[in-house]
């Protein structure tokens, strides 16, 4: 009888919402898990695990990723955000996510971090955003709750928001 020896964990390091972080992981690890099980950071929430449904979308090294898709040690090196990582402070929210709440964009809340990621990536690059564009972005993500358009409403809000905020440090600099 042969015997399978038992998977080898490697080490991996990588910035995680700014701040160094290591854990270890079995090759076949997938990020999602990785990060929730391991690092402790549950904010990166799970669906499809197939690449559909959009839940699980964080940014490595600046790109829109799949963490569903991505294997753990893939990181090694990298520099991951979630949407942990879009507050400001513990006990304030960003304006997307300020936004996200004064316009009821979210119900169970299961889809939020995920559209919640790709939308900040997506303003950083569009400050000035239309609402086609921004249904664009939206159009990965599976929401079985909010219909969809309060979505649209604080992305296109925020995006405002955060236009005058830039106008504001340009005229103060
Ligand atoms: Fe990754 Fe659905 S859980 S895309
Ligand atoms: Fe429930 Fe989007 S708020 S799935």
């Amino acid at each position: 009888m042969t015997r399978l020896a038992s998977a080898t964990r490697h080490p991996v390091r990588f910035t995680l919402n700014g701040k160094p972080t290591e854990g270890e992981a079995e090759p076949r690890l997938l990020l999602t898990d990785f990060l929730r099980q391991h690092i402790g950071a549950t904010g990166t929430h799970v669906g499809c695990e197939h690449g559909v449904c959009g839940a699980c979308t964080v940014t490595v090294d600046g790109m829109l990723t799949r963490a569903c898709l991505t294997l753990a040690v893939q990181v090694d090196g990298c520099d991951v955000r979630t949407v942990e990582g879009l507050a400001p402070a513990v006990d304030r929210l960003g304006i997307l996510q300020a936004a996200f709440r004064r316009h009821h964009a979210l119900q169970c809340g299961f889809c939020t971090a995920g559209i919640l990621m790709s939308l900040d990536h997506f303003l950083r690059h569009h400050p000035t955003p239309s609402e086609s564009e921004i249904r664009d972005v939206i159009g990965g993500h599976l929401c079985r709750c909010t219909g969809y358009t309060p979505i649209i409403t604080a992305a296109l809000d925020a995006a405002a928001e955060l236009a005058e905020q830039s106008r504001g440090e340009k005229a103060d600099a």
